[in-house]
């Protein structure tokens, strides 16, 4: 993405000069599948992939949108921000997320003016390294900037995870948004979803990202199989509470108290619990490795992480496992797992600069010989979170 190319876009559409230029970076999640939503602990970090926006304080009542990407335009009015539809399970376009934000900063009780913008990226759109988010904080950002507020990195990941929640209808964790806004240039970020508290952990220099998509997506299947296992989370929390009075959600729950209680859990619960459990054990071991500079370790529980979303999550898909094995099993791969919410979207290997041409060509070779296609592969390195580029 050439932030040139998003201006000329801009003078093109508005005849004027952008007020503002923001960006939002994408994240990759080394380790913690699913867990944000039940107050676990993530290890992601901001990706080098972003989404810019370029914009300026509207001469009418109306917000006018470009969509440079999809080479679409969408206009609405911020004062009457339509409200959300009580059973979507999803957005019903990209326009969703700048409204969804206008409508949701409106009922923290700040009015933001209409605004001309244009906007485009090069974050593969709805893949899994959270593409809307990356929109959302990017927006918001730059809305803040020409309103003339100012909210706290906190305030920004709540209001983004308020969007999805309330007006996409996709109950998703704090993760993506939270990575967006306080990704730091070689560093992942382990964050506690419960206390909200982060630390930011050194990756080596030479950290490469690997992104393989499947190019299956399952928008729908993703937004209400997503929505299930968080209401399949909260009910096996329901379920173990009289016996563990100390346990508020999942995240409190021992893999070995889980053994002693599985009784009290009907299929698929029990797969559901193990899984949050074992992950978030596997996410502070995996941010232990990453502090020791233990790469093999670290992507030793991004293989079992995979197994664990496949096995007892039930989000992965057959393209997934594929690009997932043949990564994992190519020379210089660390590890690799799924990303994102699964159901399609992609899987992110980590690997050395030098490895990185190798582990590509094999996986790309692997998928192909079973799916006769390649898939797209995107070489990503670990980035700096959002913030004005200039203004
Ligand atoms: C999506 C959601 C996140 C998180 C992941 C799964 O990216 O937006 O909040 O739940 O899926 O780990």
């Amino acid at each position: 993405m050439k932030v040139d190319d998003l201006v000329d876009a801009f003078r093109d559409r508005f005849g004027a000069e952008p007020g503002v230029i923001a960006r939002a970076p994408g994240r990759a999640n080394l380790l913690g599948a699913h867990v944000d939503y039940s107050e676990g602990w993530v290890l992601p970090a901001a990706i080098d992939r972003a989404v810019w926006v370029a914009a300026r304080p509207a001469r009418g009542a109306e917000t006018r949108l470009t969509a440079l990407d999809l080479g679409e335009e969408a206009s609405f009015d911020v004062a009457a921000a339509a409200p959300p539809v009580s059973e979507r399970r999803g957005p019903s376009s990209w326009v969703d997320y700048p409204r969804g934000l206008a409508w949701t900063l409106g009922r923290r009780g700040i009015e933001v003016p209409p605004i001309d913008a244009v906007f485009g990226g090069d974050l593969p759109i709805g893949a899994g390294v959270s593409s809307s988010a990356a929109v959302e904080m990017a927006f918001l950002v730059a809305w803040e900037h020409l309103a003339g507020f100012q909210l706290s990195g906190l305030d920004r990941a709540r209001i983004g995870r308020t969007v999805e929640n309330d007006y996409v209808g996709v109950q998703s964790g704090i993760m993506d948004q939270f990575a967006s806004v306080h990704g730091r240039e070689g560093h992942a970020l382990l964050l506690d979803c419960r206390s909200l508290q982060h630390e930011l952990i050194p990756t080596p220099e030479d950290l490469v990202f690997l992104v393989a998509d499947t190019g299956v997506r399952r928008a729908l299947a993703a937004g209400t199989g997503f929505n299930d296992r968080k209401s399949e989370c909260f009910r096996a929390a329901d379920l173990l509470r009289p016996h563990l009075p100390a346990l508020s959600t999942l995240r409190d729950l021992e893999p070995a108290d889980l053994d002693r209680l599985r009784h009290v859990l009907e299929p698929p619960l029990d797969r559901r619990a193990r899984h949050v459990a074992t992950e978030c054990r596997r996410v502070l071991d995996g941010a232990e490795a990453l502090r020791d500079g233990d790469l093999d370790r670290l992507g030793d529980l991004m293989a079992r992480s995979h197994r664990s979303s496949r096995n007892d999550y039930d989000v992965s898909i057959e393209e997934l496992d594929v690009l997932q094995e043949a990564a994992a099993s190519a020379e210089g791969c660390y590890g690799a797992r799924l990303t994102g919410a699964g159901f399609g979207g992609c899987v992110t290997a980590i690997t050395s600069e030098a490895a990185a041409g190798h582990v590509r060509e094999w996986t790309a070779a692997a998928f192909e010989r079973r799916f006769g296609r390649r898939p797209e592969l995107h070489t990503c390195r670990v980035g700096t979170g959002a913030g004005i580029v200039t203004g």
